[in-house]
């Protein structure tokens, strides 16, 4: 029987742990805070930053939302984070993305303090998890690695292959892995013989974008699966990169959707947001 890796209930667990430190933090008189930007109204974002907001919320984070119309230049909106930069109140800074087109994403991402940077998207934070120093990792990628660990999952010298190779996840979650001593191949739309590469891993990240992609063609025995899919099916119900059904029976562990990878996700934004102080006292 393949372990189901319930990524609700480890991101409950991370959020009580997260809770008690910042409850230590208020005891000590610092009140962590997070600004989170949206700009425009894309109903997806809505719903994440409103997740976000009720995440805060429970760990006891304070959370300043801005939530600007579509018409905002980017000249605003890099004035605001300018000011969040250089308020001693506010830990962490998040710019909900997409942002629209008439904006600059990379200059949105890089006027951000790389010390207040939670989401990990940064050059310098990148650049840090690259040559193995210390900074803020991308919370999806960092979310399945506790995933992973949490399920006692081993990753030293397993065959790792990551399916995607996005800014956001596949390329964190590749460095992420070979951090933890994995062998690590990264795969994509270009990749000649995908099957045959995906068949060879140990422990397989679906991050392509395709609705139930992958099949148990492309699945070795007793692997472990990590999918990080979500699509809206027409008869309504989410589905991810896999084809859980189809590749149940093969596999030794993999994460469901909804409920795997997911939740992960904000619960490592907490982490994040927590991480900032000390991050802000060093150096
Ligand atoms: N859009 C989709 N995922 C993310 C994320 O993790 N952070 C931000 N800021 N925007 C996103």
């Amino acid at each position: 029987m393949a372990q189901i890796i319930d990524g609700k209930v480890i991101a409950g667990r991370i959020k009580d742990e997260l809770k008690g430190r910042v409850a230590d933090y208020k005891a000590a008189g610092v009140e962590i805070t997070l600004a989170v930007i949206q700009v425009g109204c894309d109903p997806a974002s809505s719903v994440y930053v409103n997740n976000k907001k009720k995440a805060c919320e429970y760990i006891g984070i304070k959370s300043l939302a801005y939530e600007l119309g579509d018409e905002t230049t980017q000249e605003e909106l890099l004035k605001i984070i300018c000011d969040l930069n250089n308020r001693d109140d506010v830990n962490g800074i998040l710019v909900q993305l997409p942002v629209p087109k008439h904006i600059d994403e990379d200059l949105v991402i890089k006027s951000i303090n790389p010390k207040k940077d939670v989401d990990g998207f940064h050059p310098e934070s990148v650049g840090a998890l690259c040559i193995g120093q210390p900074g803020f990792v991308s919370c999806t990628p960092a979310g399945i690695i506790q995933l992973l660990k949490r399920s006692n999952v081993d990753i030293e010298g397993k065959e790792c292959v990551v399916i995607g190779r996005s800014n956001i996840v596949g390329k964190p979650m590749a460095l992420l892995l070979l951090r933890e001593n994995g062998t690590v191949t990264i795969a994509h739309s270009r990749t000649k013989n995908l099957k045959e590469v995906a068949k060879r891993a140990d422990i397989l990240v679906a991050a392509i974008g395709k609705p139930k992609f992958i099949n148990k063609e492309y699945v070795k025995d007793g692997a472990v699966i990590i999918d990080v899919g979500i699509h809206r099916m027409e008869n309504g119900k989410l589905c991810g990169d896999v084809d859980f059904d189809d590749v149940i029976d093969t596999v030794s562990a993999i994460t469901p959707v909804p409920g795997g990878v997911g939740p992960m996700t904000i619960a490592m934004l907490m982490n994040n947001c927590v991480e900032s102080v000390e991050i802000q006292r060093s150096k």
